[in-house]
């Protein structure tokens, strides 16, 4: 069946029940001015009248390196929206670069998340498309489509190419924090340090190991809101534009088909995703992010969940930091679909896709045994990501265990400690600092409402004079996010974080800190009397922003264990439809 034959048979609307027909289909003086200054921009009346208004929300950027492609993609999504008889228009929202946004694009996932669904709510939008792939830019677009519930689509900015350096494969972040350690440990020169910078980023596209882009994309594909198979292309290979085209066309006919995020998220979504996530060994971001889109989406979710499911899910995706390969060997070898077609028995194969199939219909196969491992033969046999607990973390905080060394994962050892990353730069490779291979780093202050913003900051770097020795990992600690192409043995979103009196903000240096991840403990080994005499002694810093969006964000931010959403926007009453007069 053609397009328009399907169209027909699956429409639920008329075009007089458009929301965009309050805008252009009545007759008054305003709908005469919508009309009149469209028609400024060359459109002819058959171009929009009747049709569905796709709002194409694109973050696409002279500052975003991995979105670079979006102006052309832009393009082929708008191509594919006329094929299909709507009306295409773009609409340009912050894009969140995450190489180049400071203090944390966390800061800004809000605003970005804020400014999506006003912008949907405010102009005459039908559907929407959002093109987003750099790491908060997925779960800022989701949330704000989510609220807004118009027929929605993502369409993602897919991986970029691998990296190479004298013939050995460099991939993104992963590879930064390896060969910084080596230069460091003068293993490695500038000579080779200027090559690698040459050689590591070589395409458009978001970061190619298994960092919070490639999780949070393969994530909004597993909730059902991409075509499938979308998450997994290289933005430079030739499916891209065509998965671009592909997506325009089928948003069209998702809004005659009225079919929006609220019938795609269900509790049964948010689960699959969190499988998935583990079974990538993906980043640790992708906690805060799924509680947030799922608290969004009505359907609860808490740090216990990520747990469960983890303990139950073995890491079958071979990709750096936990793993070897890189994404463009995850598309050749099956990509998301195929590693979900050996997960079938863990997931909800019955549920409606933006696709308009049920997920167990898209599931494809494996063709490379190495890079998507075998239920028999796993990377890890548990999931990439523990929630652990104690007097130090009351309300919990996560360790990427599959990415650190397996020995430290029980380990006891005296605190250094570090207040705010000033501190930690100043002094973490003075050779004077009290520090050995035992020792169990923490920063604090760096926090949601600390830093402000949770920066990655989490991979706290190794002392100099450790890495001289030949030290590659030891045990750290704190309130930040870590990059999701980072690995070692990093317990990360300690809840509540120290800037608002945690259990952080009372460690002392030389205070016994025991780490214990499979029996999901971390304590503080300091008697209860003590901490209650530091905690009457504690006085809570000042709020490092003053005034603008950094003061709204500081009141209204939730922990790391809560998603870090604002309070006013995970939850509150319904906002009607604009007046327009
Ligand atoms: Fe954009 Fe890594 S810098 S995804």
């Amino acid at each position: 069946m053609d397009v328009r034959g399907r169209e027909s048979m699956n429409r639920k609307k008329r075009a007089e029940e458009l929301r965009s027909h309050r805008w252009y289909g009545v007759s008054d003086l305003r709908s005469f001015g919508h009309r009149s200054r469209t028609k400024q921009m060359g459109y002819a009346a058959k171009d929009y009248s009747g049709k569905p208004v796709i709002g194409i929300i694109n973050t696409w950027s002279d500052i975003n390196p991995c979105h670079t492609h979006f102006r052309e993609r832009v393009e082929e999504v708008k191509r594919g929206v006329w094929q299909s008889g709507g009306f295409p228009v773009e609409m340009p929202a912050m894009s969140l670069s995450e190489p180049f946004q400071k203090p944390s694009t966390m800061l800004y996932r809000n605003f970005l998340a804020m400014e999506t669904e006003e912008l949907l709510r405010s102009y005459p939008v039908d559907g929407a498309v959002l093109m987003g792939g750099c790491d908060k830019t997925t779960p800022a677009l989701l949330m704000g489509a989510i609220t807004m519930d118009l027929p929605a689509l993502f369409v993602p900015a897919g991986p970029m190419l691998r990296g190479n350096w004298r013939g050995k494969t460099l991939g993104s972040g992963s590879d930064v924090w390896k060969y910084w350690d080596e230069k460091r440990a003068g293993t490695i020169g500038e000579c080779e340090w200027e090559e690698i910078e040459d050689g590591i980023a070589r395409s458009p596209g978001h970061c190619m190991t298994m960092g919070t882009a490639s999780t949070m994309t393969a994530t909004a594909e597993v909730l059902g809101m991409t075509l499938p198979g979308a998450s997994s292309i290289p933005a430079a290979d030739s499916g891209h534009p065509r998965m671009a085209s592909m997506s325009g066309r089928r948003i069209v006919e998702m809004v005659w088909e009225d079919l929006k995020p609220s019938d795609i998220l269900d509790e049964r979504a948010y689960e699959d995703a969190v499988t998935a996530v583990m079974a990538l060994g993906g980043s640790t971001n992708a906690v805060i992010h799924l509680i947030a889109l799922a608290r969004r989406s009505g359907v609860p979710m808490d740090l216990s969940r990520f747990d469960e499911i983890s303990r139950c899910v073995p890491v079958l995706a071979n990709i750096r930091p936990g793993g070897e390969y890189l994404m463009e060997d995850f598309y050749y070898a099956g990509g998301l679909r195929g590693m979900l077609s050996r997960l079938t028995e863990m997931l909800h194969l019955d549920r409606v896709t933006v696709g308009g199939h049920v997920m167990g219909e898209t599931l494809t196969g494996v063709y490379n045994d190495e890079v998507i491992r075998t239920l028999d033969d796993p990377l890890k046999e548990e999931g990439g990501l523990a929630v652990l607990r104690g007097n130090l973390a009351p309300d919990g905080c996560v360790i990427k265990h599959s990415a650190a060394d397996q020995r430290l994962l029980r380990h006891t050892g005296p605190v250094v400690i570090f207040d705010g990353y000033d501190a930690l730069a100043g002094r973490i490779d003075d050779p004077n600092l009290k520090v050995d291979a035992d020792s169990v780093l923490v920063l604090r202050g760096a926090g949601p409402i600390g830093a402000p913003g949770m920066p990655e900051w989490g991979l706290l770097p190794i002392p100099r004079k450790l890495l001289e020795r030949g030290v590659r990992d030891m045990v750290r600690i704190s309130d930040a996010r870590m990059s999701g192409t980072a690995y070692g043995t990093c317990v990360l979103h300690v809840a509540p974080e120290s800037h608002v009196g945690g259990p952080l903000a009372l460690v002392r240096d030389g205070d016994e800190v025991e780490l214990d991840v499979p029996n999901r403990r971390l304590q503080l080994k300091v008697d209860e009397s003590e901490l209650s005499r530091r905690r009457d002694a504690w006085r809570a810093p000042p709020r490092p922003y003053g005034r603008g969006y950094g003061a709204i964000f500081a009141g209204h931010v939730t922990q790391a264990n809560e998603g870090c959403d604002f309070d006013f926007l995970a939850e509150g009453a319904s906002i009607p439809e604009p007046e327009i007069h």
